[in-house]
């Protein structure tokens, strides 16, 4: 791979060793995929914040590090609220280990909002054509798909390391050969709101790693599109997708109609909503929704069906600090029936999640990393069944 001068240097630590070891690790990346550069990026957003799947290692290994970030950076969901994490129960050990983290993030410039959406953030904005380096894969995938921006889906290291350098390696989704859709996906009937995360599911099975183009009749609005990105990336490892006539690359270029397609009708995603929900939901203590965290729609909308109504079980909704902080008054209203909405942190990274035995959830990733990463069973079902069977939503 190519290095300029400055870079040459980097690497043989004339920077330091931060510097040094960033520069080893993303020269490592790229001769594996053999990029032929380094390019530069305008942003990364960093996974790897959690306590729980940190522990002290990656706690320690950041700690070490030293200097600061040259592009704007974000951090992926941590294991707690900041600010609330005892109403969640987290304990104050972990707690502890948790401010180290973010601390220890904070001296390197990166900045204290955790949250899987950053596109929802007026403070970080990534446009077309941009090059990234994000690493939470609903992110990845929303970048590369609904923004038309592009990044691999990078691990919470090379995130980090490309922060640093402010430059990624030249491979995977930032060259045009490896964009071109290689599955058309037809949808076959009208949906709703969270059909999308149901769709996604499906198709990322039939997908894998696979870039998909979507023909669709009805057309999805951008809370649709994370949803369906999200679900595609837990259940396969998609990382961009198409949608015909949506997405901004589809709009901009004629892609070939790929040569393998498939057809998803209703019956399919009216099966899975049978097969996994079922009667379980009746059986859930909590239910949970905001995965990948809630936009500012996404939280009138639980708004609305909680409006007059209290909840019996534990009901978490999870958005970013400066979209909760935006909207006192939704928030507000959503507090009022017992729900709590929760910043900083999600059902799947956060320990608290343990204590349940069954949550009902309206996204497909949650759905699919539930039980591996919390074990905990999950039921998948729309927001309104999440709220009056998951939380036992009543009227007051
Ligand atoms: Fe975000 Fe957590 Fe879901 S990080 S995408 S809310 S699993």
């Amino acid at each position: 791979m190519y290095l300029t001068p400055e870079e040459e240097r980097m690497m043989a630590g004339e920077s330091g060793p931060t510097l040094q070891k960033a520069m080893e690790i993303l020269v490592a990346l790229g001769d594996i995929y053999e990029a032929d550069r380094l390019i530069p990026i305008k942003s990364a957003q960093i996974a790897g914040v959690s306590y729980k799947t940190m522990g002290d290692a990656g706690l320690e290994w950041i700690s070490d590090l030293e200097g600061k970030v040259q592009v704007p950076s974000i951090l992926n969901p941590a294991g707690m609220d900041l600010e609330r994490w005892q109403e969640m129960g987290v304990s104050a050990e972990f707690a502890e280990k948790q401010q180290e983290i973010i601390e220890a993030y904070g001296s390197l410039g990166i900045g204290v909002q955790c949250t899987c959406t950053p596109y929802y953030l007026q403070s970080f904005s990534a446009t077309y054509g941009d090059h990234l380096a994000w690493s939470e894969s609903s992110a990845v995938s929303y970048a590369n798909s609904v923004i038309g921006a592009r990044t691999n889906r990078e691990g919470g290291p090379s995130a980090l390391c490309a922060a640093l350098v402010g430059k990624t390696a030249n491979y995977g989704y930032h060259l045009d050969e490896n964009r071109i859709p290689e599955l058309m996906i037809s949808v076959d009937c009208e949906l709703d709101a969270s059909d999308y995360a149901v769709l996604g599911y499906i198709a990322g099975k039939a997908a894998g790693k696979r870039v998909p183009l979507f023909k669709m009749r009805s057309t999805p609005h951008r809370d649709q599109l994370k949803a369906l990105g999200a679900a595609m990336a837990a259940s396969g490892a998609v990382a961009l997708y198409h949608v015909e006539g949506v997405t901004p690359e589809t709009c901009r270029k004629d892609f070939e109609p790929p040569a393998e397609q498939l057809t998803i009708e209703k019956s399919q995603i009216d099966e899975v909503y049978e097969t996994v929900s079922g009667d379980g939901i009746t059986e859930c203590d909590s239910a949970a929704v905001g995965c990948p965290h809630c936009s500012p729609e996404e939280l009138e909308d639980v708004a609305a069906k909680l409006e007059g109504k209290v909840v019996d079980n534990n009901v978490w909704i999870f958005t970013s600090r400066e979209v909760a902080v935006s909207n006192p008054k939704i928030v507000e209203s959503i507090e009022r029936s017992g729900a709590k909405v929760l910043c900083d942190t999600c059902m799947v990274v956060s320990p608290a999640t343990d204590k349940f035995s069954h949550m009902a959830v309206n996204s497909g990733k949650a759905y699919a990393y539930l039980p591996g990463m919390c074990k905990v069973a999950a039921t998948i079902a729309n927001i309104e069944k999440c709220m009056e069977k998951g939380g036992g939503a009543h009227s007051d």
